[in-house]
């Protein structure tokens, strides 16, 4: 199998922007308030850094990105029009916006740029073709640019339109977060600092299955929590009371533990727990008890402090951490400790430290510890299919730019 590393090579220092019109692709696609407004703004700051060098190097940039799953449909709610204001504010250059992606109006609004101006494009999605991959919205959008660069990493696991057909039509180059995102989550799988330690958690095995079979193969050791160590524990014959169980992968579950065994990895469950009737309890109703111990009206909800400090002192001899999924009921403060301990550990440590997945990534960022990762993925499904060892179709496309891109756009 490719490695998932495999690409891309070339990136922005391949190509000579300058007095060009770049065709951009970014994942803006953004927790939004009620109000519309941005709950989270960490996917724009990421791509900056490429949108500013493009500009200081001379090229006018036309953003494209998607947001939400409006499917195929012009949906209000999902415009990318709020965006513009609010990259104009963090770039601190004018952001023109138009109202479709594709189009003569749009292509007449792409050729009057200038160098040093910046257009964001309506949302992708609003047309069928981009999640279809169709050639002909391909090549509307590859009409619009001389040169094309993608910093998309988020999406870089949908094999659309902006991301695989353009990619094909244009000279194409990574931006520096995609090559960013590549290089850590690379270095994860094919070259780590040992020992390497993985951290998994979240609710559901299933979801995690493809990441703990790749992973249990290349980890020193692995930790884990989350709703999902119930079904370890069962499979394990623990009593797990009312705690959240996927029964039908039982025995994928043994297979894991097995799949460790044989690779002499230190796979760690949970040795204590947080419980309580269900997530809605008070604080008066909730107790820590040993793994043995869980009574069977009793849900397991977070991690306990004896598994905590075990996990703290594999953490400060780790030379890497990969994380992945909140160990407890992250978004109720009670069941919120286990995950914000560790995650104070990870910061602390001198370990190289990556996470990403969505929910992770945002209990990092509202403890104010993103500083102490080496890498805070912006990727969800993007981040969990590398780390599966998947070659993403949006990394997979560029791998072929080098030659494209010395040949055509230098
Ligand atoms: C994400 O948020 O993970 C990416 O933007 C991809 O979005 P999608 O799952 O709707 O394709």
């Amino acid at each position: 199998m490719d490695s998932p590393g495999a690409g891309p090579k070339a990136g922005l220092d391949d190509i000579d922007p300058a007095g060009k019109r770049v065709l951009l692709r970014v994942d803006f696609n953004a927790p939004l308030n009620p109000d519309g407004s941005l709950r989270d703004d960490s996917r724009l700051v990421a791509a900056l850094p490429t949108i500013r060098e493009l500009l200081s190097r001379g090229a006018a940039v036309i953003i494209a990105t998607h947001v939400g799953r409006p499917e195929g449909k012009a949906d209000p709610a999902l415009s990318t029009r709020p965006l513009a204001a609010h990259v104009e504010r963090l770039l601190g250059v004018p952001v023109a916006w138009v109202d479709d992606c594709v189009g003569e109006a749009v292509e007449q609004r792409a050729k009057a740029l200038r160098p040093g101006q910046v257009l964001l494009l309506e949302n992708l999605r609003f047309h069928k073709g981009e999640e279809a991959n169709d050639p002909v919205f391909a090549r509307q959008l590859a009409s619009l640019a001389d040169i094309y660069v993608d910093d998309a990493f988020g999406a870089a696991h949908r094999a659309h339109a902006s991301i695989e057909g353009v990619a094909r039509l244009l000279p194409a180059v990574a931006g520096r977060l995609m090559a960013s995102e590549i290089a850590h989550l690379s270095a994860i799988l094919e070259n780590p600092k040992r020992p390497l330690l993985a951290v998994i958690g979240g609710s559901k095995l299933s979801s995690k299955l493809e990441l703990l079979t790749h992973l249990v193969d290349r980890v020193d050791s692995l930790c884990l929590g989350g709703a999902m160590a119930a079904t370890f524990l069962k499979a394990a014959d623990r009593e797990v009371g009312t705690s959240l169980v996927e029964d039908e992968f039982l025995d994928r579950a043994s297979a894991i533990v097995r799949q460790a065994s044989e690779r002499h990895v230190d796979l760690q469950l949970p040795v204590d727990a947080v419980v309580a009737a269900s997530p809605n309890a008070e604080a008066a109703e909730v107790q820590v008890k040993s793994v043995e111990d869980i009574g069977a009206d009793e849900m397991i909800l977070d991690v306990g402090p004896a598994t905590i400090h075990r996990w703290e002192e594999l953490v400060k001899r780790a030379g890497t951490v990969v994380w992945n999924g909140p160990l407890g009921v992250y978004e109720k403060p009670l069941f919120a400790v286990g995950t914000q301990q560790l995650a104070a550990a990870v910061a602390t440590s001198s370990a190289l430290s990556v996470t990403g997945g969505g929910d992770l990534q945002a209990a990092i960022r509202s403890l104010k510890l993103e500083q102490g990762f080496t890498h805070v993925s912006t990727g969800g499904g993007a981040t969990l299919e590398f780390l599966e060892g998947r070659l993403l179709p949006g990394v997979a496309v560029l791998r072929d730019a080098p030659r494209i891109a010395k040949s055509a756009a230098k």
